[in-house]
């Protein structure tokens, strides 16, 4: 009998197979989870942490990565939206950083973690938020799942969008036994569930929990209605603006600016630093009254090491750029491209989800297709990401393809262009492999 190519077995299953894991040895715990990544690096089908950058951050890269040859690639895989990653002025203020401050905290935020350089951005970041004040975590991850951890009680209902992020999603999961999930941007079912909520618990807190720019869909909220319900409702609402702030809206305050009169008693911000701000670390803000609550109670702000000099000057530097005349072009730029790539992959047969964002996702559907395409596209040169299920739903993989204001349109059309040939040739190959 003929032998399966064992590329088939790579194109097939998916990461949560792996799940559940069974033996008394590491050996027999996660060899199969092991083997199953190993053949999908082998074929070059998209698996984790297979890239290493052998260059700075831009929209093109070099880098080796597992199953290619060392290569320099168009770039759509980093999440730099403003192209401020190499930028001359935040490098050198990360230098300065370093020479004034060195490269450590060397402490939590609540012993010595902390210096003028975080005081600084703390009090930039509240004020272009309009919160009373500001905490700066050491990433975005910690922040969102910090706030949620030191805020939120056995005591207290919870109801999160069903595709909120990771940060959200564990924090909540470790906060209260039974979280309720509301269908994604669904303001009618997040109603009648605030409704329920209120009803069972005439005095209790009720938290309302979802993000302003999701990024497998790239769809945004409706906020200043969920802010009229959670009003009614008396809920408080925790928003993770990580993708849209710095990047979107007029003033670079995303979502925000959907908002006319800004009230934010009962409003809880988290983010990143991570796509805009060219940096890692976070923050959350709001009332000055929760900023006790944060610092004892956040066990990844009291229990972890202060942001560091490095990425706290690189955050404030970007900070002031972004929120600058400087700022106002980049987002201009950035926003021309986004326009411009729906325009060709739509021209190029695609359906593109979702509003105009930096994260521009291109539906493909079945995974074994996807990886493929992958695979091919990364030896044609181009750098996207290719997320799948359970990112995704199942059958419903995309490439993300994440813009910054420093591509060129023309690399947006080639990409574009690359993108059609791809699943004309990934395809064709799919059905002989199968057949
Ligand atoms: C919506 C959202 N929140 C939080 C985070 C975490 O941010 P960081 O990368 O700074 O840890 C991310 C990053 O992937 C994100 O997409």
């Amino acid at each position: 009998m003929k032998k399966k190519p064992d590329i088939l077995k790579a194109l097939g299953g998916t990461a949560l197979d792996y799940l559940k894991v069974n033996g008394k040895t590491l050996q027999e715990r996660f060899n199969p989870f092991s083997e199953y990544g190993y053949l999908r690096n082998k074929h070059g089908l998209n698996f984790s942490a297979n890239r290493v950058l052998t260059s700075y951050v831009s929209t093109h890269v070099d880098a080796e990565i597992a199953g290619h040859g060392k290569e320099s690639y168009l770039n759509f895989s980093s999440q730099d939206y403003l192209g401020l990653a190499q930028n001359k002025e935040v490098m050198d203020a990360a230098r300065e950083a370093i020479s004034a401050y060195g490269v450590h905290t060397a402490s939590s935020p609540i012993l010595t973690g902390r210096n003028k350089l975080t005081e600084k951005l703390e009090s930039t970041l509240a004020e272009k938020l309009g919160t009373e004040q500001c905490l700066l975590y050491p990433t975005g991850w910690g922040a969102c799942f910090g706030a949620i951890a030191a805020l939120v009680t056995k005591n207290d209902q919870v109801i999160i969008d069903s595709l909120s992020h990771n940060s959200l999603q564990t924090a909540v999961k470790y906060s209260v036994q039974c979280p309720q999930k509301f269908r994604h941007n669904d303001v009618d079912h997040l109603e009648s569930l605030l409704k329920k909520c209120r009803l069972k618990n005439r005095e209790g807190g009720i938290f309302v929990i979802l993000e302003s720019l999701y990024s497998m869909n790239s769809d945004m909220p409706d906020l200043p209605e969920i802010l009229e319900l959670t009003h009614i409702y008396e809920a408080i609402l925790i928003i993770d603006i990580a993708h849209d702030f710095g990047a979107m809206g007029d003033r670079g305050l995303g979502i925000l600016e959907t908002v006319k009169d800004r009230k934010l008693e009962n409003v809880i911000l988290c983010g990143s630093f991570s796509k805009s701000f060219a940096s890692n670390g976070g923050f959350v803000a709001g009332p000055d009254i929760t900023r006790l609550q944060l610092v004892v109670f956040s066990p990844s702000y009291t229990f972890s090491n202060g942001i560091s000099p490095v990425q706290c000057a690189v955050a404030q530097k970007c900070a002031e750029i972004i929120f600058s005349e400087d700022g106002d072009v980049r987002r201009k730029k950035l926003k021309e491209n986004i326009d411009h790539a729906i325009r060709e992959f739509t021209a190029e047969g695609f359906i593109t989800t979702g509003r105009p964002s930096p994260i521009v996702p291109v539906l493909i559907g079945p995974e074994d297709l996807a990886r493929l395409m992958s695979k091919e596209m990364t030896s044609k040169g181009i750098l996207a990401n290719m997320a799948e299920f359970p990112a995704v739903p199942k059958g419903k993989a995309i490439f993300r393809y994440q813009m910054m204001s420093t591509h060129r349109k023309e690399q947006i059309t080639e990409a574009a262009k690359i993108l059609a040939i791809t699943r004309k040739d990934s395809g064709g190959l799919l059905k002989r492999l199968k057949a």
